[in-house]
């Protein structure tokens, strides 16, 4: 996925159809998905009749009318990845599904949706979260960064750098959230101890095993940034 590996593109045939991602393009390409997040709603589609309103009010007007009993949409305000986004969601959606499912933002990822294994960490106010736990009601007006806004912020690139280095993944799952867990411990902490680094990550569950890697990723990347501070 990083760090210069050769993806191919279901199954090529010839070099041409093979994808070259480089920590480069990953930025590049995090970047482009920050952007690409509207700011405001323009249209309201009713979720249960597909009929598209103007504004929220005439779409719950329609609710009460058409589908009376029903518990309508709710629009939000979010600051995600530094940009201000309205939604619709379902008030009992997750924050991690409303990523997902209705902003395209799929780093943080799907895994035991109980709290248990960390993939799905985004930070919310400053402190890492679980976005499976989380309700997208609850984040109204919250600050929220993901994964993907750290990938397209130049200043975290030795992090990012540092894991591809360190080879500190297998199969990728888990690792936006080690690095979400990672970022949110620098942010308090700049000069953290091995020790210190592993208590932070001791949330983020790994089954490839990549656990001894993530300290001496986290560590390099502490260096470099403070050479380059
Ligand atoms: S998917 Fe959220 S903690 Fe596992
Ligand atoms: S690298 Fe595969 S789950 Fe962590």
């Amino acid at each position: 996925m990083i760090g210069g590996l050769v993806i191919p593109t279901g199954v090529p045939t010839k070099e041409s159809e093979q994808v070259t991602y480089t920590l480069d393009t990953a930025h590049q390409k995090a970047s482009d998905m920050v952007k690409s997040i509207p700011a405001n709603l323009t249209e309201y589609r009713c979720p249960l009749c597909g009929q598209v309103f103007s504004s929220y009010a005439d779409m719950k007007e329609h609710y009460e009318i058409n589908h009376y009993g029903s518990i309508p949409p709710v629009m939000i305000t979010l600051k995600l990845n530094g940009k201000l986004c309205e939604l619709l969601v379902e008030p009992h959606w997750t924050l991690k599904r409303t990523l997902q499912f209705r902003l395209g933002l799929t780093g943080a990822k799907h895994m035991c949706d109980k709290g248990v294994c960390g993939s799905c960490t985004v930070i919310v106010d400053g402190r890492a979260v679980l976005s499976c736990q989380m309700l997208a009601v609850e984040c109204e007006g919250k600050e929220i960064e993901t994964i993907e806004g750290i990938a397209a912020n130049p200043k975290w690139k030795p992090l990012i750098d540092a894991y591809c280095r360190w080879d500190a993944m297998q199969c990728g799952y888990c690792t936006p959230g080690f690095l979400v867990s990672a970022k949110n411990l620098l942010d308090r902490n700049p000069h953290p101890t091995e020790q210190e680094i592993r208590e932070a990550l001791a949330g983020n569950i790994c089954i490839c095993g990549t656990y001894p890697r993530h300290a001496q990723a986290i560590m390099e990347a502490v260096q470099v940034m403070s050479e380059g501070a």
